[in-house]
């Protein structure tokens, strides 16, 4: 078989400020060992996130010029309308500026004090967002999830007996829905099979409960659902997000990832009381309902992304160059998240720092060893971003941005990451000597120990 490439040409390019190893120090000094602190043109490879950081199209770049800025019934917004009913199936679609945008509206009306919301495991702006509500967040992943070197094909599933079990626990009056994400992110970026969206759907169905997806990455998963689940391969990509999608009563989506777009968000719904309600604080917070947040050509650019994240070449490009780099980590004995995902490659810290205990955080003594070797900004997911609760893995994400980066900025993440596995030792653990109460790792700073 050949080299899977990069299915585009690059037609418009941005410099990349190369620093030294001396120079990195001092920045890292200076952001309190906090890459989130750390200025961008002091990063060499940025996967610090897949969220907002792709390159768009050229006929994404058109749309822009397309845009249309009326305030209400802008024609921007029935292109985008259209694409995502087409797309999803769904009827009604609010736009937002971004994913917790239509998080906070969302949990805003169903959310509260009493109410608990399962998940298979919520990202922090989700379980930011339903405990800010006073909502309790509760994970509910499948135990595979736990362990790293699994090859389970599908660790983002749901576990359904745990489903059951907390439904039986808390009663159905208190669950307001049931969500999944799809690629499960803090988990790992972990597909979530079919035959588990159809087996949550089940339970749903014989509570009455809504099952809403957080569907930020939906197109990874459908393209991963097609390669690993069986029976699926014969069915083209469009068809199995429609019927993800179809499965769900709602659907919360950062178009910031599978979007391909640098801003925006969705909500979908399908009850129209729920609708009337999310349109009012839509009004009242975001914007109109016909541009919530955005500007008419982010709404261009958001109908051509959708169009483009469910091409087939596209997909099999994405998916191939993070399992290339998972591949080659492997193979160097870097221990990550198996089987790779859809956006990103995990770094078990704590399996590659052992002599690093948890309250030292591994996870971000190898954020910023990265840094420091190779300029390689990547972020903590682990006791950081988890707090005290107890955080079940201590990992690394390195997330793609998509179309961003060629397969030789991919040699050169690995071999920084080599060179980081080979002096592991010299690592030292750090201390958080400023600590946030919401999202701490945002802004957290640090010092070694
Ligand atoms: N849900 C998931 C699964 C996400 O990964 C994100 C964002 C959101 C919701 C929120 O969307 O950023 O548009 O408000 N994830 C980014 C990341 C920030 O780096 O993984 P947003």
């Amino acid at each position: 078989m050949k080299t899977i490439i990069e299915p585009f040409r690059i037609k418009s390019v941005e410099p990349i400020r190369m620093t030294t190893q001396e120079q990195r120090e001092t920045v890292l000094r200076e952001a309190g060992f906090n890459l989130f602190l750390v200025r961008a043109t002091d990063v060499i490879i940025d996967l610090l996130t897949d969220s907002g950081t792709g390159a768009m199209s050229s006929e994404q770049w058109a749309g822009i010029m397309r845009g249309d800025e009326s305030y209400a019934g802008a024609d921007s917004f029935y292109r985008f309308q259209e694409r995502i009913r087409e797309l999803t199936g769904f009827e009604h679609i609010l736009p937002t500026h971004q994913g917790r945008a239509s998080e906070r509206i969302l949990f805003e009306l169903v959310g509260g004090p009493g109410k608990v919301i399962p998940n298979n495991t919520h990202f922090d702006t989700t379980r930011a967002n339903v405990e800010h509500s006073g909502a309790a967040a509760v994970d509910l992943p499948i135990a595979e999830a736990a362990d790293p070197a699994c090859l389970h094909p599908f660790k983002g599933n749901m576990d359904v007996a745990a489903l059951e079990r907390l439904i039986a626990d808390v009663g159905r009056e208190r669950i307001p829905l049931v969500m999944v994400t799809v690629t499960n992110n803090s988990g790992g970026g972990q597909p979530v099979s079919l035959e588990n969206l159809r087996a949550v759907r089940a339970v749903c169905d014989r509570h009455g409960l809504p099952l809403f997806l957080d569907a930020c990455r939906f197109a990874e998963n459908a393209f991963l659902i097609k390669r690993r689940e069986p029976g699926q391969a014969g069915r083209s990509v469009r068809e199995i997000v429609l019927e993800m999608f179809g499965l769900a009563d709602g659907a919360t989506i950062s178009a910031k990832k599978d979007g391909l777009a640098n801003i925006g968000g969705l909500l979908l719904l399908r009850d129209e009381t729920l609708l009337h309600r999310a349109s009012n604080l839509l009004i009242l917070t975001e914007g109109f309902i016909t541009y919530g947040g955005l500007a008419g050509r982010d709404l261009e650019a958001m109908a051509q992304g959708f169009k483009e994240v469910v091409h087939e070449d596209y997909l099999a490009y994405r998916i191939r160059s993070v399992e290339y780099v998972g591949e080659r980590l492997a193979a160097a004995g870097i221990p990550i998240m198996q089987p790779p995902g859809g956006h990103a490659i995990y770094i078990d810290a704590a399996a590659l720092c052992p002599h690093i205990p948890r309250e030292q955080f591994p996870g971000q003594a190898v954020v910023c060893g990265l840094y420091r070797i190779g300029g390689v900004r990547t972020v903590e997911i682990g006791s950081v971003m988890f707090g005290r609760s107890p955080a079940r893995l201590e990992l690394v994400r390195l997330a793609m941005p998509r179309r961003v980066y060629t397969q030789s900025h991919m040699d050169y993440v690995v071999e920084v990451c080599c060179e980081l596995g080979s002096s592991r030792r010299e690592l030292r653990g750090l201390r958080m000597v400023n600590e946030p109460p919401v999202l701490r790792h945002f802004t957290a700073r640090f010092e070694e120990v």
